[in-house]
């Protein structure tokens, strides 16, 4: 079962980045193809009845198999980043972290109006990124089809804050 490879792969890393914290890292997966390919596989097959017409990817990590998700279903990859690194013109968002703020950013002719948005990233912690990527993609017009996470930590509530957004999650390893 896929859930259980991707548990059985994933590092945990303890006190990374500061104390107390238990880094899921996703490095191991990266390097077996075999399992890459049948993560992308479950993600097509758990997505199935979905209607979208692009994926974003967010910064770093949810590029890594967000945009081989996009190139198997052929459909346009738009990537979120971090505030600073996208070189044309950008709409922005800030979010609250645990301390502190950040911001992130995408380019405003990424989309046109109405255009259904699969959001993906490796993992949902407490889902701040993926409420401030869901509030920039509704600030350009676009519509939110569903997400995609290759791991959810479920004891953070991160659904709770993005379900309102929409209905569709795909966690395909929870913890
Ligand atoms: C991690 C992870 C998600 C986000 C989840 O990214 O890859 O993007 O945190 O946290 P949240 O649900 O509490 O918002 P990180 O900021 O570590 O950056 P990286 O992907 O560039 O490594
Ligand atoms: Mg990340």
């Amino acid at each position: 079962m896929i859930e259980q490879q991707i548990k059985e792969t994933v590092r945990d890393v303890m006190d990374f980045p500061k104390p107390g914290i238990v880094f899921k890292d996703i490095t191991p997966i990266l390097k077996n193809q075999e399992l890459c390919t049948q993560i992308i596989d479950a993600f097509v097959e758990r997505l199935s009845g979905l209607e979208f017409d692009a994926i974003a990817g967010i910064e770093s990590r949810g590029f890594l198999f967000g945009l081989m998700l996009a190139n198997r279903l052929n459909k346009p990859f738009i990537p979120i980043r971090k505030a600073g690194k996208l070189p044309y013109k950008t709409v922005k968002q800030s979010y609250n972290l645990e301390y502190g703020s950040a911001t992130i950013e995408m380019h405003e002719d990424a989309f046109e109006p109405g255009t259904k948005i699969l959001i993906h990233d490796d993992l949902l912690a407490t889902g701040g990124t993926v409420e401030a990527t869901s509030l920039l993609i509704q600030k350009m017009k676009g519509e939110i089809a569903g997400f995609s996470f290759i791991i959810s930590l479920d004891f953070l509530k991160g659904k709770d804050l993005i379900k309102p957004y929409a209905d569709k999650v795909v966690a395909l390893a929870e913890y």
